[in-house]
C-alpha cells in the first residue's frame, strides 16, 4: 500500500504552480458529451477521477485523447450504453452523466454515485430538479433509472445551494423544450467555468455567479474548446501549507477572487498576502493569530480547506480558534489523526475549538481527500516523521503534490 512520509521542520520556500480545477474540470469535460464532434478542453488535472471519466466514456464508444493535459473528446459514434457500475461507483462527480444523458433524451439507468465519505451526500436535490422538468426518475436497488423524452423548462428552487445539483439541472436543461429557472443555485466559481464553456458550445444561460440562473433550452450544441479554471481549493491548500511552515511561497496560477474568505482568514492571522496577475505571495511570520472559521457555500469559506484550515490553526501563538463546518455533517475525520499528532481539539457537534500545540509526527490515515492534504500539512509542520496512510484518497484531487512540496523543500516522499 502507498503511503506519503513527510518530515517536519522545513520551510516551504520559492514557487509552486497550481494545476487546473478538478471540479470545473470533471462536470466540463462531461459537458463535451452534450456536442457531435471533438472538443478540446486545456490543463485537465491527470487524476484519478479524471482517469476514471475518460475510462468511463471509453467504454461508452466516446473516442478520448489525452496528452500534455490537453483531453481531446469525440462523441460522435458512442452507443451510450449504462455506464459500468464498477467505474460509475468510484467517483462522485459520475453524476453529472445524469443531467447529460437526460439533455441528450438518452434513457439511461445509472449506479448511485461514490466519492469521499464525508457526509451522507444524499443526491435528492439533483432528481427533484430533473422530476420537476418532466424526466422520469426512479430509484431501484442503489440504480437510478432515469427516462427524459420530453424533458421541459422549469422552476426549480433548491432547498440548499447544493453545486453538484445546481451544475446536473444546468445541463439538463441547455437542450430542454423552453426556460428553466434555478433559485438558490449555487455560486461556485466551478459552475462560473462550466457556463462559460457551453456558452461557447452554444447555450443560452444567465445569472451565473448569483442564485438565479436561467437558462432557455437550444435545439443543438457545438463541440468547444476551453482552459479549465486554476484550482482554489488546490491554491489555498499551498497557500494554507506555506503559512503553517512559516514559509515564503508564490502560488503561480491562484486567482485571489476565488479565495477571498481564506486570504482574509490568513490575513487575519497575521499572514502576508500579496497578489499580483500571476498569482499569489504569502509570506507568514512567526506569531500567527487563532481565528475563528465557519464553512458556507461559496462566497463563503469553502468546506474544501476546512481541514487543511484546522491543521494551520494548531500552529497559532495562543488563543481558541473555534472552527464551524455547516456544509457536511460529518467532515470532522481529520480531528482524530490531528490528535494522534498532538493536536489539542474539542468537538462538540458542528464546531470544533482548537487550541494551539507542538505537533509530532505519527502514523495517521487519510480518511478522505482533504483530510489527507490536513495531515500532510499537519506533518509539514510537526517535528519528526509523519507516515500518511490511504493516501490514494489525497491522488484523487492533488496533481503531484509529493513533488510539488519538495520542490519548495519539503523532505516528503511517496513510497
Ligand atoms: C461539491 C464538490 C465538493 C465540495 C462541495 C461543497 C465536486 C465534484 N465536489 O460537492 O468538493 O466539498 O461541492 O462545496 O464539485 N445535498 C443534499 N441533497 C442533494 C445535494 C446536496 O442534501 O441533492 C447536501 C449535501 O449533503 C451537503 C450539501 O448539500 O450537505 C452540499 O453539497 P453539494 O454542494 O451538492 O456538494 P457536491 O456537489 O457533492
Amino acid at each position: 500500500m502507498k503511503r506519503l512520509v513527510v518530515t517536519g521542520g522545513n520551510r516551504l520556500q520559492g514557487e509552486v504552480i497550481v494545476s487546473g480545477a478538478k471540479n470545473a474540470a470533471l462536470p466540463i469535460i462531461t459537458a463535451t458529451l452534450l456536442a457531435e464532434g471533438e472538443s478540446q478542453i486545456e490543463d485537465v488535472p491527470p487524476l484519478r477521477d479524471v482517469l476514471f471519466l475518460n475510462d468511463i466514456f471509453r467504454n461508452m464508444g466516446v473516442a478520448i485523447s489525452y496528452t500534455d493535459k490537453v483531453l481531446t473528446v469525440n462523441p460522435h459514434h458512442a452507443s451510450f450504453q449504462e455506464p459500468p457500475y464498477d467505474l460509475v461507483r468510484k467517483m462522485r462527480a459520475s453524476y453529472y452523466l445524469m443531467g447529460v444523458f437526460l439533455a441528450r433524451k438518452i434513457d439511461t439507468r445509472i449506479a448511485l454515485p461514490g466519492g469521499c465519505a464525508i457526509g451522507s451526500r444524499p443526491i435528492d436535490l439533483h432528481l427533484k430538479g430533473f422530476r420537476a422538468m418532466g424526466a422520469n426518475v426512479n430509484i431501484d436497488h442503489g440504480f437510478v433509472d432515469l427516462k427524459g423524452s420530453k424533458l421541459k423548462g422549469a422552476n426549480i428552487y433548491l432547498d440548499y445551494p447544493s453545486v453538484g445539483a445546481t451544475i446536473n439541472i444546468m445541463l439538463a436543461a441547455t437542450m430542454a423544450d423552453g426556460l428553466t429557472v434555478i433559485e438558490n443555485a449555487a455560486r461556485e466559481p466551478e459552475i462560473i467555468d462550466l457556463a462559460n464553456f457551453l456558452t461557447v458550445m452554444g447555450a443560452n444561460i444567465k445569472g451565473v455567479g448569483t442564485d438565479v440562473i436561467k437558462i432557455e433550452g437550444v435545439k443543438r450544441l457545438t463541440p468547444a474548446n476551453h482552459r479549465i479554471i486554476p484550482d482554489r481549493i488546490e491554491a489555498g491548500s499551498f497557500m494554507i501549507a506555506a503559512a503553517a511552515t512559516r514559509g515564503d511561497v508564490f502560488v503561480r496560477n491562484s486567482l485571489c477572487e476565488h479565495l477571498k474568505p481564506l486570504v482574509a482568514k490568513l490575513k487575519e492571522m497575521g499572514i502576508r498576502i500579496n497578489e499580483d496577475i500571476e498569482g499569489v505571495r504569502v509570506r507568514a511570520p512567526n506569531g500567527l493569530r487563532a481565528v475563528d472559521v465557519k464553512t458556507l457555500p461559496h462566497p463563503g469559506f469553502p468546506t474544501d480547506l476546512q481541514p487543511q484550515m484546522m491543521a494551520l490553526l494548531t500552529q497559532t501563538n495562543g488563543g481558541t480558534s473555534l472552527i464551524i463546518e455547516t456544509v457536511f455533517e460529518n467532515r470532522f475525520m481529520h480531528i482524530d489523526e490531528l490528535k494522534r499528532m498532538g493536536a489539542d481539539i474539542k468537538l462538540d457537534g458542528r464546531g470544533a475549538l482548537v487550541k494551539p500545540s507542538q505537533l509530532t509526527g505519527a502514523k495517521v490515515c487519510a480518511s478522505d481527500l482533504r483530510a489527507g492534504v490536513a495531515l500532510v500539512i499537519a506533518g509539514l509542520a510537526a517535528k519528526g516523521e509523519t507516515e500518511i496512510r490511504d493516501i490514494y484518497h489525497v491522488e484523487r484531487g492533488y496533481e503531484n503534490i509529493d513533488g510539488k512540496l519538495a520542490d519548495l523543500g519539503a523532505s516528503i516522499e511517496i513510497i
